[in-house]
């Protein structure tokens, strides 16, 4: 794959999408968020009726969304089928029920491709679980976040009304578990990857430091 590619994988609350958007920023590049492309699947699932609790109904239909992403660091931007989901995508319904859709194996071929396709248009920071270790398994400079459950909680419910950190501590701690004992491509830290703790430093410091890195290898 050609091209300057950052990969920039951890788990939910990680500070990822703060620190893919910054460092996209900071160097001219685009952006991806691929976890806002298994929630728009997952939306797109919930609105069709389809029953999340089998795997094989979500595998036969999810060839059917189109979705698009916008790569612009400064207003990232996705579709299916042209409605704007960006905001639906949030909601705790779709939260809930993404991990299901995202460990389906079709689910996964079919979005990983249209990552590529993505990637393959040009320099870009990619943001996920599966980037460094499946997505772009050669991307020059991978990342994997990582900052304590108590950390990433408190994040969370900073960024949603009428939770506690105590109750996203929880909700969170159920997300991991499914995204990372999942049998296909599970949340793992690559080959090749750095791991940054983000606990004690502020987003400038931690966006510092993986431009250190992008400079460093590349
Ligand atoms: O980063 P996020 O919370 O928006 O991700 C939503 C879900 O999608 C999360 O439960 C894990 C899954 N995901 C994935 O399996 N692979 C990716 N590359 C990105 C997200």
């Amino acid at each position: 794959m050609a091209g300057l590619v950052v990969a920039m994988d951890g788990p939910s609350g990680s500070g990822k999408s703060s620190v893919s958007r910054g460092v996209a920023r900071a160097l001219g590049l685009r952006y991806l968020d691929t976890g806002a492309m298994y929630r728009a699947m997952t939306w797109w699932m919930l609105q069709q009726g389809v029953d999340l609790a089998d795997p094989a109904a979500i595998a036969a239909r999810c060839g059917e969304p189109r979705i698009v992403s916008g790569t612009d660091p400064d207003g990232p931007t996705i579709h299916v089928d042209d409605v704007d989901v960006a905001g639906p995508i949030r909601e705790t319904e779709v939260t809930g029920a993404v991990s299901a859709v995202a460990a389906v194996p079709e689910v996964r071929v079919r979005l990983v491709a249209l990552q590529r396709e993505i990637i393959g248009a040009g320099d870009i920071v990619v943001e996920g679980r599966d980037i460094g270790s499946v997505v772009c398994p050669d991307a020059p400079v991978k990342v994997y976040l990582t900052a304590s459950p108590e950390a990433r909680a408190q994040r969370r419910s900073a960024e949603l009304a009428g939770t506690t950190a105590e109750a996203q501590q929880e909700a969170m701690a159920r997300r991991d578990t499914l995204d990372s004992t999942r049998k296909t491509d599970p949340l793992s830290m690559a080959a090749g990857a750095v791991e940054v703790d983000t606990t004690a430093l502020t987003l400038e410091e931690v966006i510092a430091e993986v431009l250190r890195l992008v400079k460093e290898r590349t």
